[in-house]
């Protein structure tokens, strides 16, 4: 689709139906019934930056912060391997305690369990990229979070657009299965710039997009911020499936928090992927990117049944294979 359809029907609501139908056959069409699972170790929440949206934004002195060492990281991990999880992701804010020789090392320890390792850890330096890529990691999450340079800047004080950009290429070019994504409903978004971001995820050739709503937070600066559409998410989410076919798409956390049944309605507009947390409940409530965050009071084992007991309701299968992007 070019950017004149894409704003077509992201501004037209009366071919909603239409669309997620769309999208959920272009998804079996593609990537087939099987939803892929990927156990999610957030392991801190301690943050150089200053993105205005979110709650682990270093202004934000109210908040709990925690740092998960290498010993308890590498038990999260092998208790996911336990429950079947065939994908580790690494998520955490730009913490600097985190240095590319302790990466390096949790990195070649995951590796030994025979999964998949996706890093999301932010913006680095293309050596450090390197280190982690022949450290074995597989894939990165890079969220772009807007193509709308004015608007990238406006959000992220001290940060560079081309910066993140080029981290994105880089990424690709070291051959890490590469993730990005947006947000959807930051003040002052337009929907021509929603197109755009679809355009960007096609150009970079992404192999995987996460989409979610933007849901204000308490103690950010858009604190007064009005609240991202869940069906606005969705559509940039089903169009994203139609327009990058066999990509890997997540049912997003986000998603769920603005509707009780929001991953189970993305994983039928279009998403084949989901992310469930699998560290303690002492850490998750501290995981506060946004407010109201699903699964805080769950433990893994909880988490894994329930998405497992979703995901089958809907005759949909769990897949038993590490779910690389599927070019085939
Ligand atoms: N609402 C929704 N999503 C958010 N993120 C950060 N802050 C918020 C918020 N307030 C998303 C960003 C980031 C991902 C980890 O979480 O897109 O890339
Ligand atoms: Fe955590 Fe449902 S996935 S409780």
């Amino acid at each position: 689709m070019n950017k004149q359809e894409l704003i077509d029907i992201l501004s037209d609501n009366s071919r909603i139906e239409w669309l997620f139908k769309e999208a959920d056959r272009v998804r079996k069409e593609n990537v087939g019934d099987e939803v892929h699972l990927r156990g999610l170790i957030e392991f801190s929440n301690i943050c150089k930056r200053q993105c205005k949206y979110c709650g682990l934004q270093s202004g934000n002195k109210e908040i709990e912060r925690y740092r998960i060492l290498k010993d308890e990281i590498l038990l999260y991990a092998q208790k996911a391997v336990k429950m079947g999880y065939r994908t580790i992701v690494l998520q955490s804010g730009e913490d600097e305690y985190y240095d590319t020789d302790k990466m390096v090392e949790i990195i070649r320890e995951i590796k030994k369990y025979d999964v998949a390792l996706t890093l999301s850890i932010g913006e680095k330096t293309y050596d450090e990229y390197k280190a982690f890529k022949e450290a074995g990691a597989d894939r990165y999450l890079l969220r772009i979070e807007t193509t709308d340079k004015e608007l990238y800047k406006n959000m992220h004080p001290h940060a560079s657009f081309e910066n993140r950009v080029q981290c994105l290429y880089d990424l690709k070019s070291l051959g890490f299965e590469t993730g990005s994504g947006c947000l959807v409903g930051l003040p002052n978004q337009t929907i021509e710039s929603l197109a755009d971001d679809i355009l960007f995820f096609k150009e970079l050739d992404a192999d995987m997009i996460g989409i979610g709503p933007f849901i204000p937070h308490e103690q950010t600066p858009l604190k007064d911020a009005e609240q991202g559409d869940f069906w606005l998410a969705l559509k940039v989410m089903a169009l994203t499936r139609i327009n990058l076919p066999n990509i890997n798409i997540p049912a997003t956390t986000a998603m769920e928090t603005l509707n009780p049944n929001g991953r189970i309605i993305a994983l039928q507009s279009g998403a084949n992927v989901v992310m469930p947390n699998v560290t303690s409940k002492e850490y998750r409530a501290k995981y506060e990117i946004y407010p109201g965050k699903i699964c805080i009071n769950e433990n893994p084992e909880q988490c894994r049944g329930c998405i497992e007991g979703k995901i089958k309701a809907i005759g949909r299968t769990i897949s038993l294979e590490k779910g690389f992007r599927n070019r085939g």
